[in-house]
């Protein structure tokens, strides 16, 4: 019996990744590009499709001949950028228009417009979701008002919409799957918590028309397959899931009440709530975490839009730092943050405080302010804002007893000791922490019938963690929330 690997697409926000996994979760090779952001107007945030397609492509063929073929491959496992939209032409099969990011701007007065008009409640009651131009409802919604090749295409019945896990499945199948799995639809607001299909009043409401948008699919099982032309045979899709909720599995999040905190390009906190339909009365989000055999299972969700984006900024452009790793030095170097206070709410503020129009601030500054402050108060931020989520969900009745992290930003062992003291919990690290890239492999290999289950993929691939326990004083921590409060009313 040959040794096959399970090929994980991790497609994120700022880079796109193949990787290669082992049955028992081992990482067998990694090949990245990154992908070019484009900042058009203030707030506006678009990616090139064709260029994530390109890059990806690129990546995942390496991993193929790494893996010396594609019947080496057991199957393809996709994670992705959420909300992001893509628009692009059924019979050409190439991008109308730049995708719009998740984390772009551009639909705040249409929000306004909608919410003025009485619609969050129904809004929030179905899809879990608010009115906020975070989702993808009101980007498409944009693309058919303001992009005149998108407007052509939708008359010429040519349109085809989806966000990027669906772009990449047409792509990699040569236009004969158009496919979203039920986790990446729920971030639309165009789907119903608990309903199979699009909802035909969200999409009138949004004025989306519904012959544009994919077929909702589990989010495991033999999916679709890869043209045989472009790795020399078929792969079989059989993972697809948005990144967070990724995460979530390869956190081995299965069980109601277990919550993680990824830090990535943003910061998402995720907590399972089973087939419970998940409700929140502090603007956290309910979201479908995965769909198996039909059957739902759901999340709450905080989510935050700056994480991991704030470092790049101070390094990339306010030249503050020369690599983020140094931020954890600077951290180290001083014995507080002097006073200084980062709100990153460099693209508005997400959860729970949903304030689109909101920009950053850096408060207290003084003479004695150097760059090792900022960069502190730029790692404390990660602290502060997840303490803002976990009062949320402690307010809803989901009060954490422990919080598993990861992503990019987490190998930074001060940001993860500053997290477990300001939140006064054990913080629970993977040694492995690209947990979302093994929360798809997990998929696939239990759509590709290699694992059994995903408790069955949990124990068998999940590698060992790390735990940092809470060892602040009592009075510091008093002291660091008061000042956050104090810069968060100023933003
Ligand atoms: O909802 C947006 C999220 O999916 C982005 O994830 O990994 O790029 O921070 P990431």
């Amino acid at each position: 019996m040959i040794d096959q690997s399970i090929l994980v697409l991790d497609e994120g926000t700022t880079s796109t990744r193949a990787m290669l996994f082992a049955q028992d979760g081992t990482l067998r090779g990694m090949e990245q590009a990154d992908l070019t952001q484009h900042y058009p107007r203030s707030g506006w945030v678009e990616h090139d499709a064709a260029e994530i397609w390109d890059r990806t492509l690129a990546c995942a063929q390496a991993m193929v001949k790494q893996a010396g073929g594609a019947d080496r491959i057991a199957a393809i496992g996709i994670a992705n950028q959420r909300e992001t939209v893509v628009a692009w032409d059924k019979t050409t099969g190439e991008p109308l228009s730049r995708a719009i990011v998740w984390q772009d701007r551009r639909t705040t007065d249409f929000c306004a417009q909608l919410k003025d008009a009485g619609h969050e409640g129904m809004v929030r009651e179905r899809t879990g979701l608010l009115l906020d131009p975070y989702f993808s409802g009101t980007k498409m919604r944009w693309l058919l008002d303001s992009e005149e090749a998108v407007a052509k295409a939708v008359k010429g019945a040519r349109l085809a919409l989806g966000t990027v896990e669906s772009w990449l499945v047409w792509k990699l199948t040569r236009g004969n799957t158009h496919i979203t799995d039920a986790s990446n639809a729920s971030r639309t607001l165009l789907m119903a918590l608990d309903a199979s299909g699009w909802d035909a009043d969200l999409c009138d409401l949004f004025g989306v028309p519904i012959a544009a948008l994919p077929q909702i699919t589990d989010s495991a099982g033999e999916l679709a397959h890869t043209h045989a032309d472009l790795f020399g045979g078929r792969i079989p899709i059989c993972g697809m899931a948005g990144d967070q909720q990724a995460a979530t599995i390869g956190q081995g999040c299965l069980s109601p009440g277990q919550t993680k905190a990824t830090y990535g390009t943003g910061a998402f906190v995720l907590a399972n709530t089973g087939s419970t339909l998940p409700w929140s009365d502090h603007r956290l989000l309910g979201t479908v975490l995965y769909q198996l055999d039909g059957e739902r299972h759901y999340a709450i969700e905080g989510a935050v839009f700056v994480a991991g984006s704030l470092i790049k900024y101070l390094r990339d452009t306010l030249g503050l730092i020369g690599s983020a790793a140094e931020t954890e030095e600077l951290a180290r170097s001083i014995s507080d943050n002097g006073g200084v206070v980062v709100v990153p709410a460099l693209s508005g503020l997400g959860a729970p405080h949903w304030r689109p129009e909101a920009r950053g601030i850096i408060s207290g500054l003084g003479f004695d302010t150097g760059r090792a402050h900022i960069a502190r108060a730029a790692l404390e931020a990660m602290a502060h804002q997840t303490y803002d989520l976990a009062s949320a969900f402690a307010a809803d009745g989901a009060r954490c007893t422990g919080l598993r992290i990861d992503g990019g930003m987490a190998v930074n062992d001060w940001m993860a000791q500053d997290i477990a003291d300001l939140l006064d919990l054990p913080v629970t690290r993977p040694d492995f922490v690209e947990t979302t890239a093994l929360g798809a492999a997990m998929l696939a290999a239990v759509g590709c019938g290699m694992k059994e289950s995903l408790p069955d993929a949990a124990e068998t691939m999940i590698g060992a963690t790390r735990t940092f326990e809470p060892a602040m004083d009592d009075a510091v921590r008093r002291l660091r929330l008061k000042r956050w409060d104090e810069a968060l009313a100023k933003v």
